[in-house]
């Protein structure tokens, strides 16, 4: 019988701070032409048990009798597959801190795979030569027998390990046996805002080595744009010859060559086909030259200075984690390309490898990110912080050269890091200067060092505007070093929930200061994970006892990849073609780093009252980077109505590309020829009581008591009245160690949710009904004096509200506008703003056109349901029965819940249909910011307080049905 000391012995690598043992040196990742490989992914045995030393290594002898073991899909996680459960933290381990001891409840999965070697897979004996077992990623650390023999074990989730082990194979029944623990020391230094996900999440693969194999090897290709040569040079541990075809070169290893060539970048892609051939093996290679520098104070790529429009990437698919199928990784990149974005920092860990081979091909930048974070250790001072402690030191050499031994073939990496949020300390200076030392042809990056010490970029994560500009203009305090570099934002922008705002306002600075290179938003997708019951699921979901909510789903594109209004907004943000103009004439800029504008073509359409007149297309010189020219637009048909004009251009791609079709819009801009055409309304109807407490105007129908709206014609409604709130955004309710004023809970402290309308009085005279009332929660002297006046000429009814704030309001409000009820609607029809939702800083995208929706259609798909759905700058919609006329726009939002259901929904799976269609007529809203973690929205896109008015023209529709029936809802304009 074992002791609990030998126990503990044998688990002793668990908590052991070094990296691991038994592996072999990290080096490229590459598939050989010949050299065979076996796939080891598929199902495997499976058992878990609660502690690291529950079971002894018994199941790693071959013939173990593993019945009662469960299946389990590797490369997977086991908490997603049935075996326990998920955590999700923000920056808290999920265990005490006491470095690098983990807790004794340490879930640990044995995984066990028997597996026979193909017919053809050649025998040690023949070739001299051996074989290696790869993981590609394990979280978070394993031990590791082939048939009985233990091979060592290794830390460093996302990253690849590999073991020798030719001599061990066999024929046929081979027993791979993997133990993985989910904490351990390493478990420290992965303390990334995320899912924890223990498993293999990543391939595993044998790997025949055949003599003379390659190994490892290190290709420079760099390019000169002083006179367009590249210079190639593979540096192998196996010497052999380079060849590239295209190129005619054929050139020993080691030994540089100068050629004329076609550079790479990410914006054109050009990637050479080319063969690294050793005695053993060969191994196509895949070669973009590019040179990364930094040049007076900027990065550059081939002597030009890059803006990156970038995104943060984890990796994610909503039923799978982090074990990620090629055509997900695939799917991520061409919605990458077709939304404009042409970087990508691999937030924050070494993606897939896969996942680079895609942005060499289709042209992304990459900020290539080491797996390492303690972020944790902020709770305590960065006290016991690993990266400030040598004994860690070695753990963190090994990540670093990992990351960079495996990626460094990638022409779309150009900047290291060395990881986020780990504090400083002397770890991260040791794994820089390595880093700078292996490879002196690409930057290193690093944010959480504000001195800048090891970094070429100064970076920072959520700096507000006025600091990013005051960085621009080089009025930035801060060490001398930093104050020299450029600077990027590796994090702006958090796109939690309904938003990011203010992303237009940050791309005119990027624009306007040439030291501000870009950024990369936070964050690309959703982490919710797919639920039967809560649609997707998010921190607190599995009962942890820590979490961080849904803090987790900050990304741009929903759970399920579906972009959110977000991407659209970004898209046009950043789009790499500028088209504005005037009456007569449009002026295109050529926004694009590298590529001139020879792959687009411009169409325009003239559009009157959002419907297409006349289109065409227009010639599009191929203008250089930065270059303008003014074109001339067709005379406007002649024939063409009267209505509020404009013309709607167009780049589209003018043929196929690997990315999207011929077609694909890339940029768009419209000029207005005419104004807005306000409703006319002269108001000739006079209210008249009709009995039975009803009061007539026009088509409407009151309540002559409360003066309440009953129907429009046969539509019957649920009074409009003054609606001041929405379900707070994830940005209004801000995170909670921001400094700055939360509005969200300080409209909640102030009662906006529970507002009361108090009617005063209820006039009629000649022309007009009014009501008066006055709109305030309990408990305070703040009030909204609101007055609604009805007009009619017969066959439309105009609303003006006027609005005038009582006491001293120092918060903005969330909305203006009016709340109604309808029976039933589905389709809706609208010329405005469209297709989807804008909000005042998030409105570059919505284009003015007539658009068509369902009211389902209408809502944005929030993972955490809040405010959403308003269509901006509406002129006229049609639903319900009614038509709606805005003067001169207002914002349309309809549901079929209220804003209390909405603000009270923790899931979307909460919000079920009711009777009625709300809609929210707004007059104004106010902006969206990305307070969720980082600056509120803008002064200009604050709805303040202040006096206001606003009108709205209502009609029924000529088909109408008879007869109304009556939507159910709260009783109007009663207190
Ligand atoms: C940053 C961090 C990210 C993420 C983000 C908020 O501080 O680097 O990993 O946590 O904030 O979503």
């Amino acid at each position: 019988m074992r002791t609990a000391a030998a126990e503990a012995t044998a688990t002793a690598y668990v908590e052991d701070v070094s990296p691991g043992s038994g592996t072999l040196p990290p080096r490229a990742r590459y598939t050989s032409s010949d050299a065979k490989s076996l796939s080891l992914n598929g199902s495997w045995r499976f058992r878990l048990s609660d502690t690291a030393d529950a079971e002894d290594d018994s199941f790693a002898e071959p013939g173990h009798d593993t019945d009662g073991w469960a299946e389990l899909t590797v490369p997977g996680h086991w908490v997603l597959q049935g075996h326990g459960s998920p955590i999700y933290t923000n920056h808290r381990y999920p265990f005490p801190v006491d470095p690098p001891r983990v807790p004794t409840e340490n879930p640990t999965g044995d995984h066990l795979r028997v597996f026979d070697l193909p017919g053809d897979w050649p025998v040690p004996d023949d070739d001299g030569c051996g074989a290696v077992l790869r993981f590609d990623g394990v979280e978070s650390c394993a031990r590791v027998w082939l048939n009985g023999t233990c091979l060592g074990e290794f830390k460093g989730s996302r990253l690849p390990h590999e073991f020798a082990v030719g001599p061990l194979l066999r024929p046929a029944g081979n027993v791979l046996a993997v133990r993985v623990h989910q904490w351990s020391a390493g478990s420290y230094l992965e303390d990334q805002d995320q899912w924890w996900l223990p498993g293999i999440f990543r391939d595993v693969t044998l790997l025949h080595q055949p003599r003379g194999c390659a190994r490892d090897f290190f290709v420079h290709a760099s390019y000169d744009h002083r006179d367009g040569t590249g210079t190639l040079r593979v540096d192998s541990d196996v010497a052999g010859r380079v060849t590239v075809p295209a190129l005619g070169i054929d050139v020993p290893t080691g030994e540089p060559v100068t050629v004329p060539v076609t550079p790479w970048s990410a914006e054109e892609p050009h990637l050479y086909d080319g063969l690294l051939a050793t005695e053993g093996e060969r191994v196509p290679l895949r070669v973009g030259f590019r040179t990364v520098k930094l040049s007076d104070g900027l990065i550059t790529v081939n002597g030009t200075p890059v803006l990156f429009k970038g995104v943060n990437r984890h990796e994610w698919h909503p039923e799978r984690g982090r074990a990620l199928d090629l055509e997900t990784m695939r799917e991520d990149v061409l919605l990458m390309k077709r939304h404009n974005v042409n970087a990508v920092r691999t937030s924050h860990y070494p993606p897939h490898p896969d996942f680079l081979d895609l942005c060499d091909e289709y042209g992304l930048w990459v900020i290539d990110e080491c797996d390492l974070e303690t972020h944790g250790f902020t709770e305590q001072g960065w006290r016991d912080n690993p990266v400030d402690d040598d004994r860690w030191t070695p753990a963190l050499l090994d990540r670093a050269a990992r990351t960079v031994e495996r990626d460094k073939n990638h022409p779309s990496v150009v900047l290291w890091s060395l990881g986020n949020e780990a504090g400083t300390g002397r770890g991260l200076t040791a794994m820089a200067e390595w880093i700078h030392g292996r490879d002196p042809s690409r930057l290193v990056h690093y944010e959480g060092d504000h001195t800048c010490r090891d970094t070429d970029v100064h970076s920072r994560m959520y700096a507000d505007h006025a600091e990013v500009e005051r960085i621009g203009r080089g009025l930035d305090g801060g060490t001398r070093k930093c104050r020299e570099l450029p600077f990027l934002l590796c994090e702006y922008a958090h796109a939690m929930g309904n938003g990011p705002g203010g992303l237009a306002d940050y791309q005119r600075l990027f624009e306007a200061h040439a030291r501000l290179q870009g950024g990369f938003v936070w964050e690309w997708i959703d982490h919710g994970i797919a639920h039967p019951e809560l649609g997707f699921a998010y921190g607190g979901d599995f009962g942890e006892e820590l979490h961080d909510g849904n803090f987790v789903c900050d990304g741009l594109l929903f759970p399920d990849r579906r972009p959110s209004p977000g991407l659209t907004e970004f898209k046009k943000v950043i789009e790499p073609v500028a088209i504005t103009g005037t009456d007569g004439s449009v002026r295109v800029t050529n926004k694009y780093d590298f590529a001139d504008l020879s792959a687009l073509r411009l169409t325009w359409a003239y559009q009157v009252d959002g419907e297409t007149v006349a289109s065409g297309t227009l010639p599009l010189p191929a203008l250089a980077p930065r270059e303008s020219a003014g074109l001339d637009l067709p005379a406007p048909p002649p024939d063409a109505p009267a209505g509020e004009a404009l013309w709607t251009v167009r780049a589209v791609l003018a043929s196929d590309t690997p990315w999207a079709p011929e077609g694909h819009v890339v940029a768009w801009g419209q000029i207005p020829v005419s104004e807005t055409r306000p409703p006319y309304l002269t108001p000739t109807a006079r209210p008249t009581p009709h009995g039975d407490g009803v009061l007539v105007l026009g088509p409407g129908t009151f309540d002559a008591r409360t003066g309440a709206l009953t129907a429009i014609g046969g539509v019957a409604v649920v009074a409009p009245r003054l609606d001041v709130w929405r379900a707070t955004t994830d940005n209004d309710d801000g995170a909670a160690w921001q400094p700055e004023r939360r509005f969200g809970p300080l409209w909640r402290r102030l009662g906006l949710h529970r507002v009361r309308h108090r009617l005063d009085a209820v006039e009629h005279t000649d022309h007009a009904l009014t009501v008066r009332t006055r709109v305030a929660p309990a408990a305070s002297d703040l009030g909204l004096r609101t007055v609604y006046r009805w007009t009619s000429d017969g066959q439309r009814l105009r609303l003006t509200v006027s609005v005038a704030p009582e006491g001293d309001w120092t918060v903005p409000l969330p909305r203006l506008g009016i709340r109604i009820g309808l029976s039933s609607a589905d389709r809706v029809e609208w010329f405005g703003g469209g297709p989807g939702e804008a909000y005042p800083d998030t409105g570059a995208a919505a284009e003015l056109g007539r658009w068509q929706s369902t009211v389902d259609d209408l809502q944005t798909p929030y993972v955490r349901p809040q405010e959403n759905g308003a269509r901006a700058g509406v002129r006229w919609a049609e639903l319900g029965g009614l038509r709606i006329e805005g003067d001169p726009v207002f914002s349309l939002t309809a549901r079929r819940w209220t804003t209390e259901q909405l603000d009270a929904a923790t899931h979307r799976t909460d919000l079920s249909p009711g009777d009625t269609v709300w809609l929210h007529l707004d007059h104004a809203l106010h902006g969206i910011g990305s307070q969720s973690c980082g600056p509120g929205p803008l002064p200009p896109y604050h709805l303040r307080a202040e006096p206001a008015g606003f009108s709205l023209v209502f009609s029924p529709l000529p088909t109408t049905p008879t007869g109304p029936t009556t939507p159910t809802g709260p009783p109007a304009l009663t207190g």
